[in-house]
């Protein structure tokens, strides 16, 4: 039987209507991108960012720097957005051109404000347990394993990619939830043979096709992260054809793509609400 499809896109709407109502409540709330360059992959996220902001009321103000801009020129900008009180949310957009530092642009962001989990204070109470605010994607993830009921206690995860964006801090999520996590990547060995051994496996890599339906056990859940533009449009990671095997799997488009940008949304209104006291710390 083919795998149910995880309907991103609905759940995204969904909570995208929620995050809206959030906002009414609370007031303005403001969130700035940062993007240096002209990426063409990176000004269409930034636009979908923006649209949705706007949508559910986020005031979204949209920073474009040149790509020769120095590292300097960028840590003034962030240094500009912490001390902004009109701003709750700080996303400086990666990659960034070689000539800048990105640990060091990301370590310069008001950890309050580092809507993208990035800084290493988030990553360590992530590591620890407590999480604050932690990448849109790997919490949009959860979200769909959540809606789908898919148990993760003592479950097998298998999560293929270890980039500090999706990878890593995907698989402390899933550990967190119980679940007994390994970690792939470009030099695990026979990827398959791990991989066959998940209830859940979640792929981050960024080719088509690294997992087939050979690669997973029959009925296992399959969330695609990738997203990789080709001559047909936009493709995940995963064969297609893995749908005939899985029980649970994630369309590209239309599985994470929509939930990373709603979570996104929701972590800007926990920061607004952080600094608002209305929590005692942003993961609450
Ligand atoms: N849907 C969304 O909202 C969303 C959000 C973020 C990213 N993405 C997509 O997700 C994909 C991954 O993004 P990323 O930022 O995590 O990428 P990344 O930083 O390039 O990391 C890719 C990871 O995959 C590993 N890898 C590469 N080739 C491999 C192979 N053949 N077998 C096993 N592992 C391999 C790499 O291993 P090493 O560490 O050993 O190099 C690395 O850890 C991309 O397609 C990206 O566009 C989608």
């Amino acid at each position: 039987m083919p795998a149910r499809l995880m309907d991103g896109k609905a759940l995204a709407e969904r909570i995208r209507g929620e995050i809206a109502e959030e906002v009414r409540e609370l007031g303005d709330i403001g969130l700035a991108t940062v993007l240096v360059g002209d990426d063409p992959a990176s000004d269409i996220y930034i636009r979908l960012k923006h649209k949705a902001a706007a949508e559910v009321g986020i005031n979204a103000k949209d920073i474009r720097l040149a790509s020769q801009t120095t590292e300097e020129e960028l840590l003034d900008q962030v240094a500009q957005l912490n001390s902004d009180d009109s701003i709750d949310g700080v996303l400086v957009q990666l990659p960034l051109p070689g000539q800048i530092d990105e640990a060091r642009i990301v370590r310069a962001i008001d950890p309050i404000k580092d809507v993208d989990g990035l800084h290493p204070q988030n990553f360590g109470q992530l590591l620890l347990g407590r999480p604050g605010h932690v990448g849109a994607t790997p919490v949009g993830v959860m979200r769909l394993l959540e809606e789908y009921d898919v148990p993760l206690e003592g479950a097998r995860a298998v999560v293929v990619g270890r980039s500090d964006i999706v990878g890593k801090p995907q698989s402390l999520l899933l550990l967190h939830a119980n679940a007994t996590v390994t970690i792939c990547h470009s030099r695990t060995k026979d990827l398959g043979a791990v991989t066959r051994e998940a209830d859940v496996v979640v792929v981050a890599v960024g080719h088509a096709n690294v997992l087939g339906p050979e690669d997973v056990r029959e009925g296992a859940t399959v969330i695609d992260v990738g997203m990789n533009r080709g001559d047909d449009g936009v493709v995940g990671d995963v064969d297609p054809a893995t749908a005939e095997r899985a029980g649970l799997i994630t369309p590209v488009p239309g599985g994470v793509g929509p939930m990373t940008i709603a979570m996104l949304l929701a972590s800007a209104v926990k920061a607004a609400k952080y600094r608002r006291r209305l929590v005692a710390f942003p993961g609450a």
